[in-house]
C-alpha cells in the first residue's frame, strides 16, 4: 500500500489516538525527506504542497513527479494532500493529478477579507461532492488562521466558533476541518511565547466534542526553532527571532483532538540551513547534487524527530 485517502489515515489515527505530521514541500528532495523519514521510523505521513509553490513552473509537472517518487515508497501510508485549494477548479485540477485529499480554503473571500459563513459553505460542498465521488478527502477551514502562506501578506486571526464548527460539518460533510485556535501561517509567529491566550487549545476541546467524526487540523504549528533559525543566519542568513507553537502545545493538541499537525516553515528552515551550511563549507561548490542532498539529510534528522514527537512513528503496520 501506499497512497491512502486522508480520511483512512486519520481515521487510524484517531483509532489509536495519535497525530499525523502534515509537512509542505517545495521541491521534489524535500518530498523525499519526509517519505525517507518516514520510512526510517515506520510513520503513516501526509505530504502536502501548495499550487504553484515550487520552482518546476508547472503543477502538472510537480504534482507528476510526486506522485512517482511516492511510487518508490510501498510500505509508508501516505496521503497526498493539496494545501489550502484557493479555488474549486484547482481542487479538481489536484483530484485530476491523483491527489488523494484537497484542503479548499473557503475561509476568505477574493480580496483576502473573511468570507461569509454561506459562502465558504457553499464552496466547500462543491468540493466535498465533487471529490466524494472520486474517493477523495476534502479540508475545510474555518475562521481565519493568521499570517500567510508565503510571508507576503499578514491575514488576521479570526478564531473558530465551535457551533459554526458543528453546523459547517453537517452542512458540507468534511472529512478534516482547519480550526483558527490563534496560531497563524509563516516564519514569523508570535513576538512573545506562546501562553494558553494566545493559543486557544480549549477551543480545539470543545470542538472535537462537536464533530466526533471530523479530524481537526491544527495549521500554523511549525516551532521555529532557535538552533536552527541560527544555523541558517550563521551561514549569511538573516530570518528574524519569532516564537512558534512549543513542542508541548502540539502535543497537547493531539490529546485534546487534532489529529492532522500541518508543519511547512520548520522543515523549509532545516532544509535552507542544511544547503547554505554545505555552500559554506566548501564556497567553491557549484554542484547542486551536493548542497540539494545536505538540505535533504538535514530535513529528515528534524521530520524524523516530528514524527516521534506526534506519535505517529511506528504506526505504518497499523496500515497493512
Ligand atoms: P507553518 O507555517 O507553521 O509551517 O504551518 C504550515 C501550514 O499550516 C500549512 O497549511
Amino acid at each position: 500500500m501506499t497512497l491512502v485517502t486522508n480520511r483512512t489515515l486519520l481515521d487510524v489515527a484517531a483509532g489509536a489516538a495519535f497525530g499525523v505530521g502534515a509537512f509542505n514541500v517545495a521541491d521534489l528532495t524535500m518530498a523525499q525527506a519526509v517519505l525517507d523519514a518516514a520510512r526510517a521510523t515506520d510513520s503513516p505521513v501526509i505530504v502536502e504542497t501548495l499550487a504553484g509553490s515550487h520552482p518546476f513552473g508547472s503543477d502538472s509537472v510537480f504534482w507528476g513527479l510526486l506522485l512517482r517518487l511516492i511510487d518508490d515508497y510501498p510500505e509508508v501510508p501516505v496521503a497526498l494532500h493539496l494545501d489550502h485549494g484557493p479555488t474549486v477548479e484547482t481542487c479538481v485540477r489536484a483530484i485530476s493529478a491523483g491527489f488523494t485529499s484537497v484542503m479548499i480554503d473557503g475561509s476568505l473571500d477574493a480580496s483576502g477579507l473573511p468570507a461569509s459563513f454561506e459562502s465558504n459553505v457553499a464552496v466547500t460542498r462543491r468540493v466535498v461532492e465533487y471529490a466524494h465521488d472520486r474517493g477523495v478527502s476534502v479540508e475545510g477551514e474555518l475562521g481565519t488562521i493568521g499570517g500567510s502562506k508565503d510571508g507576503s501578506t499578514r491575514a488576521e486571526i479570526v478564531l473558530a466558533d465551535p457551533a459554526e464548527a458543528a453546523a459547517f460539518v453537517a452542512a458540507t460533510g468534511v472529512d478534516a476541518l482547519a480550526v483558527a485556535v490563534g496560531t497563524s501561517h509563516g516564519a514569523y509567529k508570535f513576538s512573545t511565547p506562546p501562553s494558553g491566550s494566545v493559543l486557544r487549545l480549549d477551543l480545539v476541546a470543545s470542538i472535537a466534542a462537536l464533530v466526533p467524526s471530523t479530524h481537526l487540523v491544527l495549521h500554523g504549528s511549525s516551532s521555529l526553532p532557535d538552533e536552527l533559525r541560527a544555523r541558517v543566519n550563521a551561514c549569511g542568513g538573516a530570518v528574524p527571532s519569532s516564537w512558534g507553537v512549543a513542542d508541548e502545545e502540539k502535543v497537547k493538541a493531539i490529546g485534546l483532538g487534532v489529529r492532522k499537525v500541518n508543519q511547512g516553515m520548520d522543515h523549509y528552515l532545516a532544509f535552507t540551513a542544511g544547503v547554505r551550511e554545505a555552500l559554506a563549507a566548501d564556497p567553491g561548490s557549484v554542484d547542486p547534487a551536493l548542497y540539494l542532498a545536505a538540505g535533504r539529510e538535514s530535513a529528515q534528522r528534524l521530520l524524523e524527530e516530528r514524527m516521534v514527537l506526534f506519535g505517529q512513528a511506528g504506526r505504518a503496520p497499523l496500515y497493512r
